[in-house]
C-alpha cells in the first residue's frame, strides 16, 4: 500500500485500551496481526465480569475489531449472559431463525439453512465474505461466536479490518466513495442456485437496505469501507458496469491479506467481533472434510449506520432488527 495509515485514531484507541487495562492487570490482550485481532486471556467468561473487565474487553474490541478467547466452555445461558454485558441482543437471525428455547441464539452448523444452495458458487477472492445481516436497516453492532464441535483441522474463520482497508485507499478515491450508497440484500452466491427453502425464507423475511459505502463508526469515529461482499449488490446511481467493476475492485481490496486475521477454532473458543468495522468469511475447506462443526452465535443490536456525509442508511424493505424482547416476530 502506498498510502500511510493515519495514526491519530489508532493512537487514541491504543491509549484507551492501555488505560482500561491498567485497571485490569490480570487481563492480557495479545494482538494477532498488524491490523486486526487480539487474543484475550486472564478472564473467565462463565461468571459476570466486573465493570472494569467489560471496559477492557470493549476497548480491545474497538482497537482490534475482533477479540478471541480460549478455553471458555460456556452453556447457552452463559454465552447469552456474557453477551448481554455488552448490549441488547437481537433474535438469533432475522431470516433463518434461532435455537429452540433460546430465541437470541443462532446455530451455525456445518449444513445449516444459509448454506442450502446448489451448483458451484463462482469462486472469486471475496466469495463468502460478509458482515452479518447488512441487509437490515440496522445491522448488528457485534457478533459473539462460540465453538462447540470443532474439526481437528479445517473450518477456520477469517476477518478483515474495513477501517484499515479504507485508510489504505487514495484520498481522491476516498472522497468519491463518500458520495456513494449501495443496496444490500440476501441472495444466493453468484453462480449458485438457491434451494426452494432458502428462497421461501428470504421471500417471507425480505430485508433490503441502502447503506453508505463509507460509514463513520459510531464509537471510534473511524471511517469504514462498508462493503459487505455477500450482501451489497449494486451502487446506487451508477450504471450496471460501473457498479460491478467498482464493487469488484473494492471487495478485492477489502479482503487483501494484510488487513486480515485467521482464527483456528478449538472447543471452548469464542470470537467477538465489531460487525460495524469488519467482514468475515468461513473458508469452504470444511466441506471437503468429513468432520462436523457446530458454532453458536449471538448478536448485539446495532444502530442505523451513518455515512461520512452525515446521511443515515435507509430501509428499502423489511423491519429493523430490534432487541429480541421488543421484536414483533
Ligand atoms: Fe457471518
Amino acid at each position: 500500500m502506498n498510502m500511510p495509515l493515519p495514526h491519530a485514531p489508532l493512537q487514541r484507541l491504543d491509549e484507551q485500551l492501555q488505560a482500561a487495562n491498567t485497571l485490569t492487570p490480570h487481563i492480557r490482550v495479545a494482538p494477532q496481526s498488524a491490523h486486526i485481532g487480539a487474543l484475550i486471556s486472564g478472564v473467565v467468561l462463565e461468571r459476570p465480569l466486573s465493570a472494569a473487565e467489560v471496559h477492557t474487553v470493549r476497548s480491545a474490541l474497538l482497537r482490534w475489531k475482533v477479540v478471541f478467547f480460549r478455553d471458555q466452555h460456556l452453556t447457552h445461558e452463559q454465552h447469552l449472559a456474557f453477551s448481554r454485558q455488552f448490549g441488547e441482543l437481537t433474535l438469533g437471525h432475522p431470516v433463518f431463525g434461532h435455537v429452540d428455547g433460546h430465541p437470541e441464539l443462532y446455530s451455525i452448523a456445518k449444513h445449516r439453512k444459509a448454506n442450502r444452495h446448489s451448483g458451484q458458487a463462482e469462486q472469486r477472492p471475496w466469495t463468502g465474505w460478509h458482515a452479518d445481516v447488512t441487509a437490515a436497516h440496522n445491522p448488528p453492532a457485534a457478533s459473539i461466536l462460540r465453538g462447540v464441535t470443532i474439526p481437528p483441522y479445517g473450518g477456520d474463520t477469517q476477518w478483515t479490518n474495513l477501517a484499515a482497508a479504507y485508510n489504505a485507499l487514495s484520498a481522491p478515491l476516498q472522497a468519491f466513495l463518500q458520495t456513494l450508497r449501495g443496496e444490500h440484500r440476501f441472495s444466493a452466491p453468484q453462480g449458485a442456485t438457491a434451494s426452494a427453502e432458502y428462497l421461501e425464507l428470504v421471500r417471507n423475511n425480505t430485508l433490503v437496505s441502502e447503506h453508505p459505502l463509507i460509514t463513520v463508526h459510531p464509537e471510534t469515529g473511524e471511517k469504514v469501507l462498508y462493503i459487505s461482499p455477500g450482501f451489497l449488490k449494486t451502487v446506487s446511481g451508477l450504471n450496471t458496469r460501473e457498479s460491478r467493476v467498482l464493487l469488484e475492485f473494492l471487495w478485492e481490496h477489502a479482503v487483501s491479506s494484510e488487513f486480515t486475521v485467521r482464527f483456528k477454532w478449538e472447543p471452548g473458543s469464542l470470537a467477538f467481533w465489531d460487525n460495524r468495522a469488519t467482514a468475515h468469511v468461513a473458508p469452504q475447506d470444511i466441506f471437503a472434510l468429513e468432520f462436523d462443526r457446530q458454532l453458536y452465535r449471538s448478536t448485539l443490536v446495532g444502530k442505523i449506520p451513518v455515512g461520512a456525509d452525515g446521511r443515515e442508511s435507509t430501509a428499502v424493505q423489511g423491519d429493523p432488527v430490534l432487541a429480541a424482547h421488543g421484536a414483533a416476530y
